[in-house]
């Protein structure tokens, strides 16, 4: 039976780790697993039947009818996310969104329920996850562990590009605002915050292109003698 492998990538709002996850599992040929979306496809369950966000009881009290499916598509490493049936995979990415998904990601009965889901699917195949307690929690074993963080500045900077891109006006100084205080929460809350593993490596990208993350990365499952495992698989 072949052995799978996980890659862990945690870090703060705006460190990279999705493009880094991305480009890495279409590179590797695992499954990439954005937790985030989870995170945030609940957090617009929320919004849409206008939960009381600060209200725990009544967040958990809603969950069961929270069903979400990732859909990967093999061919470019990339997902969508379905909450009950439906592709939020754009809904999801609005700032509102992602501070609702801070708040309910703080309630470890929401927890519960989305680290399961997230477990089960890397039981099965090779995976690269990306998260905030990916290698402290939910895959404490995983075969390699990235811290993957950058300045406030550069986060923030980034974060404005991406927008601007997709056309959506933005104010550099608010967005850096926003971000210190998603990370501040997702840092100090007491159910899995957002933390460094003692066996992760510590990348920071504030100075690296993606592609020179993505060759530390590689250069770092290849000393693990992960690299080589594959090939022979293959
Ligand atoms: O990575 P992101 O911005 O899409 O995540 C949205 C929020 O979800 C983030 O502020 C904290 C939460 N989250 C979490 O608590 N645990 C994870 N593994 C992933 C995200």
């Amino acid at each position: 039976m072949s052995k799978t492998i996980r890659i862990a990538i945690d870090g703060p709002a705006g460190a990279g780790k999705s493009t880094i996850a991305k480009y890495l599992s279409k590179k590797l040929g695992f499954v990439y697993i954005d937790t985030g979306a989870m995170y945030r496809a609940t957090g617009l369950f929320m919004v849409r039947k206008k939960i009381a966000l600060e209200n725990e009881n009544e967040v958990v009290a809603s969950m069961d009818g929270v069903g979400i499916v990732l859909r990967h598509d093999g061919a470019d490493g990339t997902q969508q996310i379905f909450l009950n049936g439906e592709d939020v995979s754009k809904q999801i990415r609005t700032e509102e969104v992602g501070k609702a998904a801070s708040v309910i990601s703080a309630y470890p009965q929401v927890r519960a329920k989305l680290t399961a889901q997230q477990q089960k699917l890397a039981s099965e195949e090779s995976v690269v996850m990306d998260g905030r307690d990916i290698g402290t929690v939910v895959l404490p074993e995983a075969e390699l562990k990235i811290f993957l963080t950058a300045s406030a500045r550069a986060r923030a900077r980034r974060r404005f590009l991406e927008l601007r891109e997709k056309g959506v006006a933005a104010e550099l100084s608010e967005i850096e605002r926003d971000m210190e205080e998603r990370d501040k929460r997702d840092s100090e809350r007491s159910a899995a915050p957002l933390k460094q593993a003692e066996d992760a490596i510590l990348l920071d990208s504030s100075d690296l292109t993606i592609d020179e993350v993505v060759e530390r990365i590689e250069g770092l499952l290849q000393e693990k003698g992960l690299l080589a495992e594959k090939a022979a698989e293959a």
